[in-house]
């Protein structure tokens, strides 16, 4: 392979929001976490070297269509709404939704969420199923530590947000748990601009060998104790 110094490697944007542990945090000045990690492997594979943009999770999907980025990694659920703006490539990661309340809450399940105060952090799938429950009132946060903070704070009676980030959460809030019934199954997946296939066939050839080669089984493993 060409490693001289003369050979100027292209860059690789990645547009994330580093307030969701363990896929992306800060630490100290730096983005880490598991999809910093991937998109650095993945760069490593394409020949690329890795700049990461720490924005709002709503700007995401506009960054990569307007160029600005290269790609949106950022624990991103693929929906329907969001394949109408950005292509995404193959799956590396499932998730789902569950729900935080406080330790004594009656809340049991998304069944009791009816006409309850939902925190979510804006833009995601927790918003849009939060949205969705009846006469719910739905706070949308920034973070989604800071739905978790309001919900211990008994500001909002439940949050609605991804599951690994809940477990990092609910770590460093006490008081707070995770209920065992969680809402639907989701697949995380790298946005690219909308007919940017080689760069899509380019990034879903090196997930492949990331994933046969055990590299993304290492990250995740790095980030997520079984
Ligand atoms: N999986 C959810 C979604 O796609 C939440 C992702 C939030 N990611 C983040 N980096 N803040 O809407």
């Amino acid at each position: 392979s060409d490693s001289g110094d003369s050979a100027k490697k292209e860059t690789l944007i990645m547009a994330t929001n580093a307030e969701f542990p363990p896929y992306e945090f800060h630490e100290g000045d730096e983005v880490v976490g598991i999809d910093a990690d991937i998109a650095a492997a993945v760069a490593e594979e394409l020949g690329m070297e890795l700049k990461i943009e720490d924005m709002a999770f709503d700007s995401i999907i506009t960054a990569v269509n307007s160029g600005k980025a290269d790609i949106g990694a950022a624990g991103m659920t693929v929906t329907e709404d969001r394949l109408e703006n950005v292509d995404f490539t193959d799956t590396y990661a499932t998730a789902t939704q569950v729900i935080i309340v406080k330790e004594d809450s009656a809340i049991t399940g998304p069944d009791d969420l009816a006409g309850k105060k939902i925190g979510v952090q804006l833009g995601t799938t927790g918003d849009l199923y939060a949205d969705d429950i009846e006469d719910a009132e739905v706070e949308r946060y920034n973070k989604g530590f800071e739905a978790v903070q309001a919900v211990q704070q008994g500001k909002i009676d439940a949050v609605v947000i991804d599951g690994e980030p809940a477990k990092e959460f609910v770590k460093d809030a006490e008081g707070l748990k995770i209920l065992d019934e969680a809402f639907t199954e989701e697949e995380y997946a790298i946005a690219v601009k909308k007919g940017n296939d080689e760069l899509k066939e380019n990034i879903n050839k090196a997930l492949a060998t990331l994933k046969d080669s055990g590299k993304l089984d290492e990250i995740v493993a790095k980030y997520i104790s079984a």
